[in-house]
């Protein structure tokens, strides 16, 4: 069984474009469980863009199942990660300017500053992710920094990018070769999630942004009608 975690970061997105309580992404969270994804995926980032550490603590709070929170690798992410002692956190690259999350870690360059951000995460009993390009300097060096799980970057394959579908195909056996745990993600759609699905040693994909857009477009229609009917009892 291939497990579906559902990134949840675009509610807050679209909630704090007016800075209010709604869209809540704690009724998504539970909404998206109830529908079958396997657990929740979300994003603290450090200009707090989409989701807020309130967020966190009241998703943390409330939610049974898995919860894997992507964070830079810092020191105030770790504390915040030991806080709240989420199931997963998946350490990602972030770049202030950048619109998400581009390209995967660099774990081959940073080891000095991963290793003992990993082995915190670890001693707590957080499972850690190295988000990674499906590259096998990157893969191997993950594997060294003792991270039982990457996921890799799925957004060059999303872009078509020729030979990445390969690329990512003969990573995740060189991850499972080396004892890693196979998760993927970034950019996946109705329309390319299949080939990457298809990979046997992948355990886990993430998906947030297609989701979230396309709950949007499927939704419409039931909010309007609903809406239609409020104000027609209203006359
Ligand atoms: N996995 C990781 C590590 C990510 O940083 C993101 C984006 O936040 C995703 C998966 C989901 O990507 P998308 O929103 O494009 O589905």
């Amino acid at each position: 069984m291939i497990r579906l975690g559902v990134n949840i970061d675009h509610v807050a997105t679209i909630r704090n474009a007016r800075g209010g309580t709604h869209p809540d992404p704690l009724r998504a969270a539970l909404s998206a469980i109830e529908a079958g994804a396997d657990g929740i995926t979300l994003h603290l980032r450090e200009d707090r863009r989409h989701i807020r550490d309130d967020d966190v603590t009241r998703i943390c709070a409330a939610l049974t199942a898995p919860i894997n929170l992507e964070m830079a690798a810092t020191d105030d992410m770790v504390a915040v990660a030991l806080r709240h002692a989420p199931h997963a956190a998946c350490i990602v690259p972030e770049r202030r300017a950048e619109v998400t999350t581009e390209g995967g870690l660099d774990a081959a360059g940073q080891a000095a500053l991963l290793g003992p951000k990993i082995a915190a995460l670890n001693e707590a009993g957080i499972r850690v992710s190295l988000f990674i390009d499906p590259d096998p300097a990157q893969i191997r060096a993950a594997a060294s920094l003792g991270a039982p799980v990457i996921e890799l970057h799925t957004g060059a394959y999303a872009e078509g990018r020729p030979g990445e579908l390969q690329r990512l195909q003969d990573g995740a056996v060189l991850g499972r070769s080396l004892g890693l745990e196979i998760h993927a993600g970034h950019g996946l759609t109705y329309e390319n999630v299949a080939a990457i699905a298809a990979i046997r040693e992948v355990a886990e994909l993430n998906i947030g942004h297609f989701l979230i857009g396309q709950a949007i477009l499927d939704g419409l229609p039931g909010v309007v009608t609903h809406m239609r009917a409020l104000i027609r009892a209203a006359r």
